[in-house]
């Protein structure tokens, strides 16, 4: 997601956002710890074969195209190379979430993820952007997103949510999911509601892709979802255009916006809301990484994402995951 704050939407004419404050508050009002910042190993090593995305191979991690392009998949192979993307991430998330258990670190989340990524050929789109230092993001519990695997353990009724992009055939696939460890009821039926009602404001807000449609519409989709039901949107942080490249226009808010423009056939961004347990929240960025974004007053929060692209008869979900299979 790209994060937002008051004054970058006021620059780009969007009523909407609200500056980030500083992490003040040390235990939820549920009483639950907050989840602290373990040690974060050392990247892992990509090998010399793997096509790496232009920004992997500059100090500063920058995307080279910041802002101007806009993702249109106007030839069949674009697509083609877009669909393959998408599937791998899919897939790879897939597993990555079967992985997360019980005392299972996010730091070994981390390195089977790069492992499944760079065995199929890709890069692990995370590693050295903007100077990212590991290769998916695990945001447990309070954490929004953006969290960086480290040595801590995962514990039962911890909501996780694993964040995958790999850079494949010259194309990035993006998506990822919330999940309770230890399953559905190991938290208590409040974290599972708030999993479940962000994978369905996700569904909501695919729903409001078709051509012609406004851009903006999605995040009205959304928010009236989420709202209806009593949780709160981070309107900070948007979903983005992706393809060729990582993260650029169009912009796609989770909220009630003032984006400009129309769905086009071709197409391609992310959607991504994150919800909140309740509809008044605060965010605030980890200050010691400047990654980790955090609810302030450490209330759970829980997201999914797809990539998505724009067709004739409306939208087909790039990212799809098989449903679970029953015995
Ligand atoms: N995958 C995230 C998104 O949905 C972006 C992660 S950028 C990173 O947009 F540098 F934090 F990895
Ligand atoms: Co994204
Ligand atoms: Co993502």
């Amino acid at each position: 997601m790209i994060l937002v704050n008051a004054t970058a939407a006021g620059a780009r004419g969007l009523a909407l956002g609200r500056p980030l404050g500083r992490r003040t508050v040390a235990r939820s009002a549920a009483g639950r710890a907050p989840v602290g910042r373990g040690v974060v190993s050392p990247g892992l090593p990509v090998p010399a074969h793997i096509v790496r995305p232009a920004y992997a191979a500059n100090a500063s991690g920058s995307p080279e195209r910041p802002d101007t392009h806009f993702e249109v998949q106007d030839t069949p192979d674009k697509v083609r190379r877009l669909r393959a993307a998408c599937a791998l991430a899919a897939s790879v998330l897939e597993r990555a979430l079967g992985l997360c258990t019980e005392g299972t670190t996010t730091d070994e989340i981390d390195a089977a993820v790069h492992a499944m990524v760079v065995d199929a050929g890709a890069y692990p789109s995370p590693l050295l952007y903007k100077g990212f230092p590991k290769s998916v993001c695990t945001s447990v519990n309070e954490v929004v997103c953006h969290g960086i695997p480290d040595s801590r353990p995962l514990r039962r009724g911890d909501l996780v949510n694993v964040d995958v992009t790999v850079f494949l055939e010259g194309m990035h696939g993006d998506t990822s999911a919330t999940m309770v460890v230890g399953g559905r009821d190991a938290g208590g039926a409040a974290g599972a509601r708030l999993v479940r009602a962000a994978e369905e404001a996700l569904e909501a807000g695919v729903g409001a892709v078709k051509p012609g449609l406004p851009i903006s519409g999605i995040g009205l989709a959304i928010e009236a979802y989420a709202r209806e039901r009593g949780y709160g949107v981070v309107s900070e942080g948007t979903g983005h255009g992706v393809g060729e490249h990582f993260h650029v226009p169009p912009y796609v808010f989770h909220v009630a916006n003032s984006y400009p423009g129309a769905l086009r056939e071709g197409m391609s961004f992310t959607i991504e809301p994150m919800l909140t347990e309740r509809p008044d929240y605060e965010i605030a960025l980890d200050a010691n990484d400047g990654w980790t974004v955090v609810t302030k007053d450490g209330q759970l929060s829980a997201q999914f994402e797809h990539t998505v692209l724009v067709t004739a008869a409306g939208v087909e979900v790039l990212t799809a995951r098989p449903p679970p299979r029953r015995p």
